[in-house]
């Protein structure tokens, strides 16, 4: 039979992380790799205890078909939870997604023709270039001065469709933008008429002080939000929400129910009768003091165990750190060596969209204990040193 793939179908890359995340399911491999949330501080009984009162109260209406908005009180629960960080938002504006990362495919699907241009950082979140890259995108890569991507570069990606934004803890350099970068950029964008596509799936968590507001608080209108439950709650329930400009809010909800109908209506009820209670704040005490300790004890080994020429920034919140390695040396190359050594991380290149840099390495330090992160980050060191010897 003559298959013939689509364009869009060619473009489809795996993604490295994924397939890097079953090399680290070989026995005794030490994985600092995947973005996985701690599964140790997963709030299993109180998912427990939710379901169960889902089950009794409304089992009928979770397990038929649903609104593809999303559950009505869910979408009030985002509402208030995002008026809260400053954003004005109506429930009616709130999609609730089969993770963000359908929210990104979505966002690709309805706003991107082949050649439109989306704006992005470099380095920035590999997911969101697998979900665009389908819909054929030209990437602008943005201008950084060490402070965040320059405004004056957003003034020069006149033109382009959106432009793609982390500005809280940003997967993968975990770098935060402060307030002034923030207005400055938002300024930019409404001055050069490039709309803002927002993604916050780290802005919880927090190590010391709260990010400053996020973008779209400013950009309004010139501003679509990312959200997502994974980090706060569990990935494993597939729950992201976006808010959208009214005028376009009716195209994304059609996309979406062209893709899947509906995001699963039990998950959105559990997350629902969880969330209702109140215990987000007590669960949110908990992962940052966990993953504040995590990211000193990685600070720490990464201080003890590598090499001069190494530098990183101790992020202040989210879920890894950018190590970035001597000149010459390429994290591709180590990573058959660190398997083998029993420890696997994400090489930077994976995070650009064009011109990728080999010299940098992703470090998740929430997935695993301090004892092991110290364990991970000294086999790093080893690979590392005999890298540099062999040069
Ligand atoms: C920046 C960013 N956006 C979106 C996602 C997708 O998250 P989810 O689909 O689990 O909500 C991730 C996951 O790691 C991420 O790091």
């Amino acid at each position: 039979m003559p298959w013939t793939l689509a364009r869009r179908a060619e473009r489809l890359q795996p993604s490295v992380i994924r397939e890097l995340l079953k090399l680290t399911e070989r026995p005794g491999v030490i994985s600092l790799a995947g973005g996985l949330p701690a599964s140790d501080a997963f709030p299993v009984d109180a998912v427990r205890e939710a379901t169960a009162r889902v089950l009794a109260t409304s089992p009928r209406e979770a397990l038929q078909y649903a609104a593809s908005e999303g559950f009505g009180p869910l979408r009030e629960w985002v509402a208030d939870h995002l008026r809260a960080k400053g954003l004005r938002v109506d429930a009616a504006q709130v999609l609730i997604t089969t993770g963000s990362q359908q929210g990104l495919d979505l966002v690709g699907k309805v706003l991107l023709d082949a050649g439109s241009t989306v704006a992005v950082e470099a380095p920035t979140y590999l997911g969101a270039l697998q979900a665009f890259a389908p819909y054929e995108p030209r990437w602008h890569v943005l201008d950084d001065d060490g402070a965040g991507p320059c405004p004056q570069a957003i003034a020069r990606a006149g033109g382009a469709r959106f432009a793609y934004l982390q500005p809280n803890f940003q997967n993968p350099s975990g770098r935060c933008l402060d307030a002034a970068r923030r207005h400055a950029l938002a300024d930019a964008a409404h001055d050069a008429r490039v709309p803002i596509v927002e993604d916050d799936p780290y802005g919880e968590l927090w190590f010391d002080a709260p990010p400053p507001p996020p973008l779209a608080a400013r950009a309004g209108d010139g501003a679509l939000y990312l959200g997502s439950l994974s980090k706060v709650l569990a990935p494993g329930l597939r729950l992201g929400y976006l808010v959208a400009p009214k005028r376009l809010f009716p195209k994304l909800l059609q996309a979406k129910q062209a893709t899947d109908l509906h995001t699963p209506a039990l998950n959105q009820r559990i997350a629902h009768a969880l969330l209702a209670e109140g215990g987000l704040a007590a669960h949110l005490a908990t992962l940052r003091r966990l993953y504040r300790g995590r990211r000193d004890a990685m600070h720490a080994a990464l201080g003890r165990h590598l090499p001069p020429g190494c530098r990183w920034t101790p992020p202040r919140g989210g879920m890894f750190f950018w190590v970035e390695l001597p000149a010459g040396i390429d994290a591709a190359a180590l990573l058959p060596a660190a398997l083998d050594a029993g420890v696997a991380f994400v090489p930077g290149a994976a995070f650009y969209a064009d011109a990728p840099r080999a010299h940098a390495l992703r470090l998740s330090f929430v997935t695993v204990d301090a004892t092991t992160i110290e364990r991970g980050v000294a086999a790093v060191a080893t690979v590392l040193q005999r890298a540099l010897r062999s040069r």
